[in-house]
Parts: C-alpha cells; sequence; structure tokens
C-alpha cells in the first residue's frame, strides 16, 4: 500500500487528537495507547471519507481498534485489490498438518477470481514439509507463479525450507498486519502460515491482504536498499 495513503492516515489521527504525528504508530490502540474515545474514531473515519473521496460503512468505527486496523481498513477502500494482482498466479503446498488449512485457503481463494497451482499433497497422510516448500518455491523462482502459500503446523519448517531456495522471501506470518507489512517493506513472495497456531479466519484475512499489498520501495528507496541487501548475503554466502 502507497505511503502517503499511510501517511495521511496518520496526519488524521495526529490532527484530530491534537499530537504530533510523530506519536502515531500501527501498533498503538486507539483507547489504551492515544486516549481516544469512540467518537475521535468517527472524526478520523469522517475526515478520511472528506479527504479520499471514499464512503466508510457505518459499523467501520466499531470495528477498528488500533491505528494499524483503520490503515488496512482505509487502505483497502482506496487502492482496492490491485486486478493484475489478482489474477497473478499462486502457488499452494502443506504438508499432513497444514492440510486442512491449505483446503479451506484454496476455497476462499478460488471464490474470487485467483488462479492456484495446488501443489500438493492431494490428500492429508503423513509427508515431509521440505519436499512441498521447494516444490512452491521453485514454483515462484522459477517464474510459474508471482507469489507462493505454505501451510505446515507452526508454519516454521516450511518457512526455514523455502528461505534456502535463492530468490525465496519466505515469511511466517500470524496476522493481517505482519502480512500487509512483510509485502510492503520485505517484498516477500511466499507466505507460510501454521495451522497449530492461527484460526481460518485469520489466515485468510492474513492471505488476502499479503496477495492485496504492493510492495513499497519507500520514498527515499529505503525498503527496496534493503531487500537489494538481502540480496547481497544470499550471493555471499552461496559459493
Ligand atoms: C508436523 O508434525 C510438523 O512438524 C510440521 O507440520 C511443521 O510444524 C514443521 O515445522
Amino acid at each position: 500500500m502507497p505511503s502517503h495513503v499511510e501517511s495521511q492516515i496518520c496526519r488524521t489521527i495526529a490532527d484530530v487528537l491534537e499530537i504530533d504525528v510523530s506519536q502515531v504508530s500501527p501498533d498503538q490502540h486507539f483507547v489504551n495507547d492515544l486516549g481516544a474515545n469512540s467518537l475521535d474514531v468517527v472524526e478520523f473515519v469522517m475526515r478520511l471519507e472528506d479527504h479520499f473521496k471514499i464512503e466508510v460503512p457505518d459499523d467501520a468505527a466499531d470495528r477498528v481498534q488500533t491505528v494499524g486496523d483503520l490503515i488496512q481498513y482505509i487502505c483497502q477502500l482506496v487502492i482496492g485489490p490491485c486486478e493484475a494482482e489478482t489474477k497473478a498466479l499462486v502457488a499452494v503446498a502443506s504438508d499432513h498438518a497444514g492440510f486442512a488449512l491449505k483446503s479451506a485457503i484454496i476455497r476462499h481463494l478460488t471464490k474470487g477470481e485467483r488462479k492456484l497451482l495446488d501443489l500438493g499433497p492431494a490428500k492429508p497422510e503423513p509427508c515431509d514439509y521440505p519436499e512441498y516448500a521447494v516444490k512452491v518455491a521453485t514454483a515462484v523462482v522459477t517464474g510459474e507463479a508471482k507469489y507462493g502459500i505454505l501451510v505446515c503446523g507452526t508454519g516454521a519448517g516450511m518457512c526455514i525450507t523455502a528461505n534456502k531456495v535463492p530468490g525465496i522471501r519466505a515469511a511466517l506470518v500470524h496476522s493481517a498486519y505482519e502480512a500487509r507489512m512483510t509485502r510492503e517493506h520485505n517484498d516477500a513472495n511466499v507466505i507460510c502460515l501454521g495451522s497449530r497456531v492461527v484460526g481460518e479466519g485469520q489466515a485468510i484475512e492474513a492471505v488476502e491482504l499479503f496477495l492485496a499489498t504492493a510492495f513499497d520501495p519507500g520514498d527515499d528507496g529505503r525498503h527496496r536498499r534493503r531487500v537489494e541487501l538481502i540480496d547481497a548475503v544470499e550471493k555471499t554466502f552461496a559459493s
């Protein structure tokens, strides 16, 4: 999501609460951290509707509790899912522990316009997660798929394995916030989820946001520079 949208949201919050914008960050809770009340949240939403010329549903103010929630919510209304990203091919795989969650994610994504490549397994019989992590990682680095989704019990084994494949930036994600940030800041190309750690709703929300969020190089290119530094580390240890 473009950083100008996020900056405008933080500025609006700061203006309403009459604080400096440097005091506003995505992890803050409106009530507990910023001392805002429900009327303040309604005021943020109204000002953002005016600024971005969007219509926010009436119950939105009840659903956002943190600055990050509001950023996420407004960004989706302002930007919407990018058509090209929506149609990009996504490779998905799991092990036996992640099979049920993988199936739920596939069911959800295929209801939309997503083109999916299910790289297995076909049944939830005991299997070895590295085999499936490599299948998805290979599909991504060869360009067969733009993004990968990997599910095992914790997500950790999948993530460790996928990151051994040069060109893969796999992120272990437990929340929508992490999903968004790892696309924006790390240009992650594989999302790893733990079926024994996150619920189905949480996982689907994270996947949706991961696939809908663009990499943000940063206004001074700092996020791009850091991703290039990751590539340089990979090259240093390649031989
Ligand atoms: C399988 O029991 C479990 O080890 C695997 O799904 C995963 O959590 C590994 O990281």
